[in-house]
């Protein structure tokens, strides 16, 4: 049977999950500006899920961007798909830049209008962007990189998050959310 803990590819579909229920806390703290009892409330936690999405987002766009996407550029199938990938890596930091700003921006009224679509194409656009990789990228991957390399870009994903890149299950990269704080932490 496998061992999932020490699975890289598991992991980064783990760090998906994550992150998109995120997103999906995103646009229940969005729909809660509407009541101005609440809107103070909601936009705390707008700021804090956003403040964490940014982190792990950026974290995993550095596993994909270094550490996977690099082993199999070689596949010529692949090599365009992994091209765009990392486009749409740089398209959502820039949708989480306008989604920041509009928080800071739109702090009064207006919020309850103005986040709301751009939460919505983010979470759109990540969607399309998980089913790329998760039917195509990672399929190759899991037949194409051995044992080896797998294991190398554990060693790797584990390192980036100071746990001393000796892949061990115990200290392994969660990709359960869970909501210390009101926050979700994962990927
Ligand atoms: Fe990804």
């Amino acid at each position: 049977m496998p061992d999932d803990r020490n699975d890289p590819l598991e992991k980064l579909a783990a760090a998906h999950r994550s992150l998109e229920e995120n997103l999906n806390d995103l646009a229940r703290s969005a729909r809660s500006l509407g009541d101005p009892r609440g809107r103070a409330a909601a936009l705390e936690g707008l700021s804090c899920v956003v403040a964490y999405f940014e982190r792990s987002m950026s974290r995993h766009q550095e596993d994909e961007e270094r550490s996977l996407f690099p082993r199999l550029a070689v596949l010529e199938s692949v090599a365009p798909t992994l091209d765009r990938l990392r486009q749409e890596h740089k398209a959502q930091r820039r949708a989480l830049d306008e989604l920041r700003a509009a928080i800071e921006r739109d702090g009064g009224a207006d919020a309850a209008e103005a986040l709301p679509p751009l939460i919505d194409g983010l979470r759109a656009a990540y969607q399309r962007y998980v089913a790329c990789e998760e039917q195509e990228v990672f399929p190759a991957a899991r037949r194409f990189l051995q044992a080896s390399a797998m294991h190398s870009i554990m060693n790797e994903m584990e390192t980036r998050r100071g746990r001393g890149g000796q892949g061990n299950p115990a200290k392994g990269i969660s990709g359960r959310p869970s909501r210390p704080g009101g926050m979700r932490r994962g990927p």
